[in-house]
């Protein structure tokens, strides 16, 4: 009898027909993959909490961009156990879906920072930021004191946010005018923050960088990364449906 080995010897001595023999199961395996997605509306889940980034934090996540925190942090945690264990839940690809450009990164030097929002206080970004050995002895980052000097560019975040919504960000009309006003309102502790939170629920607002008389580009800057991964409701979240 012959056996199935025997006849694999065709295939293995004649190089053009295993050249077709890969080419066919590998687009097999190729249309096994990539076809569902022709048929899928959106590849995104669909989720509670996801708003536009508010003015303060646009611009805080701008100085994240333009000072490389990416290039030692990412912000996307694996579905593996040991990240969700360190870091919660697994980053969804709704959570960045606002991001232009997304600051997943490639290279952990220091931790995912994807839900680093609410873990420590104002007063602890603040300082770490300023002399990271000042709360983490071993810490090897560098230091970012001269944020705290730094007055941020309010007059130019209009533009920002309508950049964004040019490119799909669905910044309103109402979001769009009261721009700078919104980046003021968020980090004075005296303000009228009502009209600021009915546009972007859940917003943290005061005074971030422990100096209430100036908006600096450490305001800004705290501000961001107290709002990382505070937005999706996952009390309404479900990972086999996407909802609860
Ligand atoms: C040279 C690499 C490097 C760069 C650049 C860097 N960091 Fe870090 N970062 C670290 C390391 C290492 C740690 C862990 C030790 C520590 O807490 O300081 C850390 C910790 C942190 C933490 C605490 C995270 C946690 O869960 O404890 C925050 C927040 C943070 N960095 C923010 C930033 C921001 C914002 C920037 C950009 C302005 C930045 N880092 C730039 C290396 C870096």
């Amino acid at each position: 009898m012959v056996s199935i080995l025997d006849k694999h010897q065709i295939l293995e001595k004649n190089a053009t027909l295993l050249l077709l023999g890969s080419l066919l199961v590998v687009s097999i395996g190729g249309i096994v993959e990539i076809a569902p997605l022709f048929y899928l509306q959106n590849t995104i889940e669909r989720v509670e909490g996801m708003r536009p980034y508010t003015p303060l934090e646009l611009a805080g996540r701008n100085i994240y961009v333009r000072e490389g925190c990416y290039l030692c942090h990412s912000q996307m945690i694996r579905p593996f156990r040991d990240e969700v264990e360190r870091y919660g839940h697994y980053s969804l690809a709704a959570e960045s879906m606002y991001d232009h450009p997304f600051q997943w990164g490639s290279k952990r030097t220091g931790p995912d920072l994807a839900r680093v929002g609410g873990r420590y206080s104002n007063e602890w970004h603040v300082q770490h930021l300023s002399n990271p050995r000042a709360v983490v002895p071993e810490s090897i980052m560098p230091t970012y004191a001269f944020l705290k000097d730094r007055d941020v560019t309010v007059k130019d975040i209009g533009m920002d946010l309508k950049a964004n919504e040019d490119v799909g960000v669905p910044y309103t009309d109402d979001m769009l005018a009261n721009a700078e006003a919104d980046m003021r309102a968020q980090a004075d502790p005296g303000a009228d923050t009502t009209a600021l939170l009915k546009r972007y629920p859940k917003a943290k607002v005061g005074d971030f960088d422990g100096n209430p008389t100036r908006l600096t580009e450490m305001d800004a800057l705290v501000a961001y990364l107290q709002m990382l991964g505070t937005l999706v409701d996952f009390s309404t979240y479900d990972d086999a449906t996407g909802y609860r």
